[in-house]
């Protein structure tokens, strides 16, 4: 749980943040549910917080609770509550998260995520403010506005039984989708601009520019984990290149980008979608990169510079797995795929096909930070 009413200005001067900004104007002096939804980074918290902040609410808590951090035995206790004696290890009685917010704004991240038992007494909250602690023999009653987000698709974890289709509708009626940073690419300069100010005024860095070359990437990737990458992303590249003007191989060693992917068209390089353009584009993709390959080819004959850089992928030598123990591997493994992605829980989540919440258990065994970090 995390109450802090610290606000981040939602910055953005594409079509789509400006009518989100209405949006929000419109939604947040009223105490209608907001589902909030769009892939993992595009701000969907900024967003509830801004929702909470222009409400009449704001002077009242703020509480934001990660549905996928907190183990599956304990959220309805960490939601609702219990009370005393209700199961072992239940001394004192303990306020939910909901009576905590009371007044305010709650905000259930990674609603997805919520266990399905825990679903229904959700909807009773939702529907009048009714929920029972755990333990409990009354009904409580709660006055809070909620707010809910999530990255992954509702509707398909719907037909996999895993979410209440009433939930969802009940949920949907308002529903604010935040664009990804790569189909608003104007924000981007501003974001990197901004995130550039802060950071060298904060930390007395000196910035001594970027050129041509290594903006017109940035502001062409696909930033697939959105602006909480690209804000680690011109984070490190400042406190690494601070000695000279930031170039292209820079940016590109940064972001760990080989040459030769380079040349992928920003739509293609993160979440696909398959539709004409994007299969226009992959052909287009193809052939530029069949080109650059001849090219490349025809240029290490000449002077056997332009190798490719070979991707690195996971290896273990041969003396290492004839001693590794399972919990070894798996922590190689899972090691390997934080810095593949950044950290980025629900990509590597989806790789694995495991779900968040065991993975944050994971990453906190084998000690990694939160996989929010990029
Ligand atoms: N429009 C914006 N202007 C300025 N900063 C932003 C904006 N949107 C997001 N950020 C910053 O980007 C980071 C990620 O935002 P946020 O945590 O709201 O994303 P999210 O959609 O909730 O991500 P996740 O799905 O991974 O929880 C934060 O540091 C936030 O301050
Ligand atoms: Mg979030």
């Amino acid at each position: 749980m995390n109450n802090n009413n610290k606000n981040t200005e939602l910055l953005g001067e594409s079509v789509p943040i400006v009518e989100l900004r209405a949006i929000i104007k419109q939604v947040a002096p009223t105490d209608v549910t907001v589902l909030i939804t769009g892939e993992s980074g595009v701000g969907k918290e900024v967003v509830a917080k801004e929702i909470h902040l222009q409400s009449k609410r704001s002077n009242m808590p703020f509480i934001t609770v990660n549905c996928g951090a907190i183990p599956e035995g304990i959220i309805e206790s960490e939601l609702f509550g219990h009370v005393k004696g209700s199961f072992t290890g239940a001394v004192e009685s303990r306020k939910g998260y909901f009576e905590a917010a009371s007044g305010g704004t709650i905000f259930l991240d990674e609603i997805g995520e919520l266990p399905l038992q825990v679903q229904v007494k959700f909807l009773r909250v939702i529907e009048n403010g009714e929920y029972m602690k755990v333990g409990g023999a009354k009904t409580e009653k709660v006055n809070v506005r909620i707010i809910a987000a999530t990255n992954k698709n509702l509707e398909q974890l719907i037909a996999s039984n895993s979410f209440r289709e009433d939930l969802y509708y009940r949920l949907r009626s308002i529903n604010i989708y935040i664009l990804p940073l790569r189909e608003r690419k104007v924000d981007i300069k501003i974001l990197f601009d901004h995130f550039l100010e802060q950071f060298t005024s904060r930390n007395s860095v000196i910035f001594k520019g970027i050129t041509d070359e290594a903006m017109d990437f940035i502001m062409n990737y696909s930033w697939p984990g959105n602006i909480r990458q690209l804000k680690n992303f011109t984070e490190s590249l400042i406190t690494l290149y601070n000695e000279k003007k930031i170039e292209l191989a820079d940016v590109l060693k940064q972001l760990n980008i080989s040459k030769q992917e380079n040349y992928l068209p920003a739509q293609l390089n993160g979440y696909e979608r398959q539709d004409e353009r994007q299969l226009l584009f992959g052909a287009l993709f193809e052939l530029k990169k069949d080109i650059m390959d001849i090219k490349h080819q025809l240029n290490s004959i000449e002077d056997n510079k332009l190798s490719a850089v070979p991707e690195k992928g996971f290896f273990l030598s041969d003396e290492r797995i004839d001693n590794i123990s399972f919990d070894e591997f798996e922590q190689e493994l899972l090691t390997y795929y934080y810095n593949k992605y950044q950290g980025n829980i629900n990509r590597i989540a989806d790789k694995l096909k495991i779900s968040n919440r065991t993975l944050y258990r994971k990453f906190k065994l084998y000690g990694l930070k939160n996989g929010k970090a990029y």
